[in-house]
């Protein structure tokens, strides 16, 4: 067995129930399909993070849709960021006139959509959304617009629905706070 030296799950504090995440991606799936009816959106998730989010999310989801990722690091393995986004594997779909959906994890500082957005919009979709199931509570209003938002959540350092410190704790059913 590999030791991290980490907390045991178990000892983490629950701060959204499973059934609370569920219920938020239904109703998130709800208004993407009234908005994107008739239509097929090319949904970008943000790896690594948003794999759990993005695999419930396109379940819920009656309209046709694509499912493409990006990749991008800003956190190393640290709690804080580093101030810096790099794109550790482009996008592949050719998104020229679709209409395009960024599927991110958390919207933390917000460095990673706003890098995102002219990235993708140089690849001129027909539209450009972004849908974030967590958004932090920092104070100050995001510098970013999200379309579609799940909930918003203290600001903390959370782990567990895809979401991880270190590389651990992303397949905890729960979103649950590190302390
Ligand atoms: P932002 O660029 O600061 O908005 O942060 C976005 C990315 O940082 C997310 O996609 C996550 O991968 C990561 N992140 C931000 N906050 C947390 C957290 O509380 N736990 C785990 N990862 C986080
Ligand atoms: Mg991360």
């Amino acid at each position: 067995m590999v030791s991290t030296g980490q907390a045991p799950a178990a000892q983490l504090r629950v701060l959204v129930s499973e059934e609370a995440l569920r219920q938020a991606v239904a109703r998130l799936a709800a208004a993407i399909d009234r908005d994107y009816a008739g239509k097929q959106p090319v949904l970008v998730g943000v790896l690594k993070g948003s794999f759990i989010f993005l695999a419930d999310l396109v379940r819920r989801l009656s309209v046709p849709v694509e499912v493409d990722f990006v990749r991008v690091a800003s956190y190393g393995t640290a709690t804080r960021t580093s101030g810096q986004v790099r794109l550790v594997s482009p996008l592949k779909t050719d998104v020229r006139g679709r209409d395009v959906v960024i599927v991110e994890d958390v919207i933390d500082s917000a460095l990673t959509v706003r890098y995102l957005l002219p990235y993708l919009r140089r690849r001129r979709p027909a539209s450009l959304r972004v849908c974030a199931m967590f958004l932090k509570e920092t104070g100050t209003p995001p510098p970013v617009p999200v379309d579609y938002l799940g909930m918003t959540i203290p600001n903390v350092f959370v782990v567990g629905y895809g979401l991880d410190y270190a590389e651990q704790y992303r397949q905890l059913p729960d979103l649950r706070v590190l302390e």
